[in-house]
């Protein structure tokens, strides 16, 4: 589906070096098919060099070549760079433009960009750096099956793939893209309870990430429900249901999914 197309990176920090390493590793591009723009000078010679690929500080001359385009700008600076790409001409063609701002709609990115630009929202995660990834991509209004299946192939480098309505891509934000901090949050409290016990600590976060894995994978490869997986777990009378009614009494669960539900309201607010 990417062969032959030529994808430009606009925005080569964290996000953007994540994807353009993930989309060479896989093989489904070459080099030659990608470029990247960075803000300053030296970060574009310094990711040439790195990565092996094009990169610039001209965001018009890299969309003018490109057949889609993938903002990973910031959030407040990815509706004045699509403005410039507009204003500048560099859209003419038509490329399919994929953004990965939080917070920043369809809408808006239409607005900024002019009529008849097909525009896909995508939502990827750190994980994304060692192809563990999640992304969720979402259609905008003159998206179509095919354009979004692109936007799949293209996060697929990276790691699973879902495709959702928009509506519910803020609420991906604090669940999937801010997820990873939240998990460690949670991995090295339970590291901590191992310390107290008198564990080193690299064993303690060692057993605590492989339980963690361990268990994310269970629900994934199995399909079933991670209560039904707890209950596994918990023995009658046994030590897991002492700890789980130690966190119960700490209210865990409803920290845990108010802090998702606080996260994806934040995310909301990002682009304005
Ligand atoms: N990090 C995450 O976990 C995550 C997850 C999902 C989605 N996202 C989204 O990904 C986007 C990027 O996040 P990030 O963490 O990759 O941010 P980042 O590391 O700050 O990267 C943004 C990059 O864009 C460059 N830049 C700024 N203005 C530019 C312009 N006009 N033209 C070309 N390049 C420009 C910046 O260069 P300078 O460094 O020189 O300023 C920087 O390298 C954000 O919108 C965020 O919402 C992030």
């Amino acid at each position: 589906m990417l062969s032959g197309r030529r994808i430009a990176i606009i925005g080569s920090g964290t996000m953007g070096r994540a994807l353009a390493g993930g989309l060479l590793r896989s093989g489904k591009v070459e080099a030659s098919q990608l470029a990247c723009t960075a803000r300053t000078r030296q970060t574009a010679e310094k990711l040439s060099q790195a990565l092996g690929l094009l990169c610039t500080t001209d965001n018009v001359e890299a969309a003018r070549e490109a057949d889609i385009l993938v903002l990973c700008l910031k959030p407040m600076d990815v509706v004045r760079a699509c403005e410039g790409l507009k204003a500048k001409g560099a859209l003419g063609h038509a490329p399919l433009v994929i953004s990965i701002a939080a917070g920043v709609s369809t809408a808006a990115l239409k607005e900024a960009l002019g009529e008849g630009i097909p525009v896909v929202r995508a939502m990827p995660n750190t994980p994304c750096f060692i192809g563990k990834g999640m992304t969720v991509v979402s259609k905008g209004t003159y998206a179509s099956d095919e354009h979004a299946a692109v936007a799949l192939d293209i996060f697929s480098t990276m790691g699973r793939t879902m495709e959702l309505e928009e509506k519910h891509l803020d609420t991906v934000t604090a669940l999937s893209a801010s997820g990873p901090a939240f998990i460690y949050v949670v991995l090295e409290s339970l590291a901590d309870g191992g310390v107290m016990r008198g564990l080193p600590r690299a064993a303690a976060i060692e057993l605590a990430a492989q339980a963690a894995l361990g268990a994310a994978e269970m629900v994934l490869q199995t399909g079933r429900h991670p209560a039904a997986l707890k209950d596994d777990v918990t023995t009658p009378a046994g030590c897991t249901i002492a700890g789980i009614l130690a966190m119960e009494d700490g209210r865990i669960r409803s920290v845990l999914a108010r802090g998702i539900e606080t996260a994806a309201r934040a995310a909301g607010e990002l682009g304005k």
